[in-house]
């Protein structure tokens, strides 16, 4: 079996010189994802609805729910890593139809160019939402999905959408379902980016429910290492891969890890849900603990960073940029 490393230096040798379109490009996880792509000799263009960009890569501002744009963007292209998307529990419940016309909408729109212009393969992101609350944990990819989010839904549609896709038009696919991924550019309204904002500010971090919930949060770089194994191995193709990390902790205990290694032990506070307005109770999943055991298997995957060490890099990284 590969190792992990020979399989990224497999994958960088795969990517070296290939030409690359990421949507959703100036996104959290996305930009940790060119940073790497660029670095193996990838040549990348980005594509995403927010106006500014000043980098030095190809930027094309635009919204994938405009076809000719995306088809613009895909054409000559020979890989696609399809990470637009909106998320986050509040503005999904604000805005559900948005939700299902860019996350599904967005992706038919990137399956279509991708057959159009004979694109080798495109990469989905999706999500563990889609298992909702889990039948089994820690949960394998062939877990029946019963989403309870729109979000979750969306996703899943997408993914049934690639599948659709490979079987009509051979096109190659590979989805990845991110477990909590957090890291250094994080937007704000995560969990973690608002537990260190509220630490770094001398404040105890606020806790909706009783905190027991319990998460496997994957820090972005192993996100990345294991979409890029996926992405570049032959058994990746026409697949879908669960990504994880290596801890599991409940929200309390998170909350208290994040105090201990900001140097601030504080005990968290707690609210109930409806005092966190559109956030409703009930729509909090319990339990979300990937097995990433095909990933290992087939991939040769493994998280190589660990939650304190990941917790340490981002609340160093939130100092330095707040
Ligand atoms: N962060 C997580 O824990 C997590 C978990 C599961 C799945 N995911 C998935 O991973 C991907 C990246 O997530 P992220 O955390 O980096 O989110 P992000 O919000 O930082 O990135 C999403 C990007 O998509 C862009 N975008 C949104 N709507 C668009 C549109 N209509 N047209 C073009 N661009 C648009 C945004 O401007 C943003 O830059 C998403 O598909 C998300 O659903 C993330």
């Amino acid at each position: 079996m590969t190792t992990m490393q020979e399989g990224l230096e497999k994958a960088a040798a795969h990517f070296s010189k290939k030409k690359v379109l990421v949507t959703g490009g100036l996104g959290f996880i996305a930009g940790h994802l060119v940073d790497r792509l660029t670095e193996w000799g990838a040549e990348v263009t980005l594509l995403d609805a927010r106006p500014e960009y000043d980098g030095d890569l190809e930027y094309i501002h635009g919204d994938v729910r405009d076809y000719d744009l995306m088809s613009g963007a895909v054409k000559g292209k020979d890989v696609v890593f399809h990470f637009a998307s909106i998320l986050g529990v509040e503005k999904i419940q604000l805005i559900p139809l948005d939700v299902m016309d860019v996350n599904l909408g967005g992706t038919v729109n990137a399956l279509k160019a991708c057959v159009e212009h004979g694109v080798g393969r495109i990469i989905l992101t999706s999500s563990s939402e889609i298992y909702g609350e889990p039948r089994v944990i820690p949960t394998p990819e062939d877990t029946l999905p019963s989403p309870v989010s729109i979000y979750g839904v969306s996703k899943l549609a997408a993914e049934a959408y690639c599948q659709a896709y490979s079987q009509q038009h051979g096109l190659q696919y590979t989805a990845v379902r991110f477990f909590n991924v957090y890291g250094e550019g994080q937007a704000e309204e995560f969990v973690i980016s608002k537990f260190l904002a509220r630490v770094a500010n001398d404040e105890p971090p606020i806790i909706f429910g009783t905190g027991e919930q319990v998460r496997t949060y994957t820090y972005v770089s192993d996100a990345i290492d294991c979409t890029l194994l996926a992405a570049a191995s032959d058994k990746g193709i026409n697949e879908v891969f669960n990504i994880g990390g290596a801890e599991t902790i409940s929200l309390i205990e998170l909350a208290r890890l994040i105090g201990e290694i900001s140097g601030k032990p504080m005990e968290p506070e707690f609210r109930e849900f409806g005092d966190a307005g559109v956030r409703e109770k009930g729509r909090e999943v319990f339990a979300r603990i990937p097995s990433v055991a095909k990933a290992r298997a087939v991939l040769g995957y493994r998280s190589r960073v660990g939650l304190r060490q990941g917790l340490t890099r981002t609340y160093h990284w939130y100092l330095k940029n707040s």
